[in-house]
């Protein structure tokens, strides 16, 4: 008999993100079927308090029906426009305009792609035409963080720094380079933070002495790198790198695909430090995750470069059928309406409560750091306090942490190094942090005792 179950055609016909593909196929997949507020349920009937908002981008949580009734609304009235051509759609036009009154003060032009990684793409077309256009066509190289990411497209994937998007994809290419991670637990200068800064700051330096001056474009970081383990930089960090990039006329770009939208608090967090890129990517919380968005905010003194480099009429060759996807960009503006109507105010006032609750766990036998900014954290486990070894792989850490986390009903990021992160819609509640941190203990529990 064909079995023609959920379970069975899964195996069977679709491939999963980011999954080891084998092993994905002996477990099997976990069906979510709906979501309300901070709560999922899957189809075995579990309802789990989702710690990571997805996939850190239900900034809003589940369930909102003005999101859906304007989605709804846009979808009845007009589908799709496209952007090409001198078309527009009106929520395109007020998305766009909304988002240059709410980024960094320079950044005031908005290109809307589907997601974070052509975001991140079109960002690297963009400094590469406008070097070209400034008349520096040797300005091609890269400069990022170790432990980076910034999607999986075939350009971005080599500006990411972890190992399982290089391995057999043929990237890092040449012009992509990377400096350490500024993670004070494992920097070597750590973990006074002063002195990672400072390394930083050198380490900066050297790549772009060592690749050529001439022939640096831009240096790309995020603002707390997220699939690297959620590693928050020490205060002053992201400051220091955007002076050292004006000082050595680089281009700052700055990637706010998971920090930004009330993630750390402000509805950037380029806020925290006063922050002005050149250019910033966004997606995820832009839409809270209820339809694929993504933008690239550039400052005008690029907007104008570019614009006036093809002044004769010749278009820039640079579209996506859906940029600027009219129910998209719908949906992204009622939720801006649900963040600036209070969503904010909740993340920096719970996100404060988070990080007080989290220090409950510093005394725990496994925890080697806990790092946080807002409500993005994560805790990272270690077999050893003192030396900070990690446990090794053959444990599959990983894999037992999200089963253990699941049977406590509880949905988190298991890293594969053992670190477990935390990004829950920032609508949750001082009640629901505690659910949170109950269950972390449950599930820590669970590991000790193994
Ligand atoms: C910082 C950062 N940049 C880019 C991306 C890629 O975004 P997407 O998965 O929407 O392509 C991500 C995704 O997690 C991200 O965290």
């Amino acid at each position: 008999m064909l079995d023609n179950s959920l379970e069975a055609l899964d195996r069977a016909h679709l491939v999963h993100p980011v999954v080891a593909l084998r092993a994905h196929e002996r477990r099997g997949v976990t069906v979510l079927e709906s979501g309300k507020g901070c709560y999922l349920s899957d189809n075995q009937g579990n309802e789990l308090l989702d710690g990571f908002a997805g996939l850190w981008c239900v900034n809003a949580g589940y369930g909102h029906k003005s999101v859906v009734a304007a989605a709804a609304e846009q979808m009845e009235r007009l589908p799709y426009a496209t952007g090409y051509f001198h078309y527009g759609s009106e929520p395109a036009i007020r998305l766009a305009a909304e988002l240059a009154e709410l980024a960094p003060r320079d950044l005031d032009h908005v290109f809307f792609t589907l997601g974070g990684s052509d975001a991140v793409d079109s960002v690297i077309r963009l400094v590469r035409y406008y070097w070209n256009a400034k008349g520096e066509p040797n300005k091609k190289h890269f400069i990022a963080l170790e432990a980076g990411y910034h999607g999986s497209s075939s350009n971005g994937s080599g500006l990411t720094a972890l190992p399982m998007f290089h391995d057999k994809f043929d990237v890092p290419m040449p012009w992509q380079h990377h400096i350490p991670s500024p993670n004070p637990y494992r920097h070597p200068a750590g973990p006074d933070g002063n002195a990672v800064i400072a390394a930083s700051v050198q380490a900066l330096r050297d790549k772009v002495a060592e690749v050529g001056p001439d022939k640096v474009a831009a240096f790309i970081m995020e603002p707390i790198q997220g699939s690297g383990g959620v590693i928050v930089p020490p205060d002053g960090f992201a400051k220091a790198m955007e002076t050292t990039c004006r000082e050595l006329g680089i281009l700052f770009i700055v990637d706010e695909v998971i920090t930004a939208f009330g993630r750390t608090g402000p509805m950037f967090a380029c806020e925290h430090e006063g922050l002005n890129p050149d250019f910033m990517t966004i997606a995820k919380g832009l839409t809270s995750g209820y339809a694929p968005m993504g933008a690239v905010l550039m400052a005008k003194h690029i907007y104008d470069v570019i614009a006036d480099a093809a002044s004769d009429g010749v278009p820039l060759g640079h579209g996506l059928t859906y940029s600027g996807h009219p129910v998209s960009a719908a949906v992204g503006l009622e939720v801006l309406k649900l963040y600036r109507g209070g969503m904010i105010e909740n993340s920096i006032k719970v996100g404060a409560y988070f990080e007080e609750r989290l220090r409950f766990f510093r005394d725990h036998p496994l925890v080697g750091d806990i790092r946080s900014k807002g409500l993005l954290a994560a805790i990272e486990l270690v077999s050893d306090k003192k030396t900070k070894a990690k446990f090794p792989s053959e444990k599959k850490l990983a894999s037992k942490l999200s089963e253990a986390g699941y049977r406590n009903k509880l949905i988190f990021r298991a890293f594969p190094d053992g670190t477990l992160g935390f990004a829950p819609p920032i609508c949750i509640t001082e009640t629901e942090i505690d659910l949170l941190i109950d269950r972390v203990d449950a599930t820590l529990k669970v590991i000790s005792e193994a």
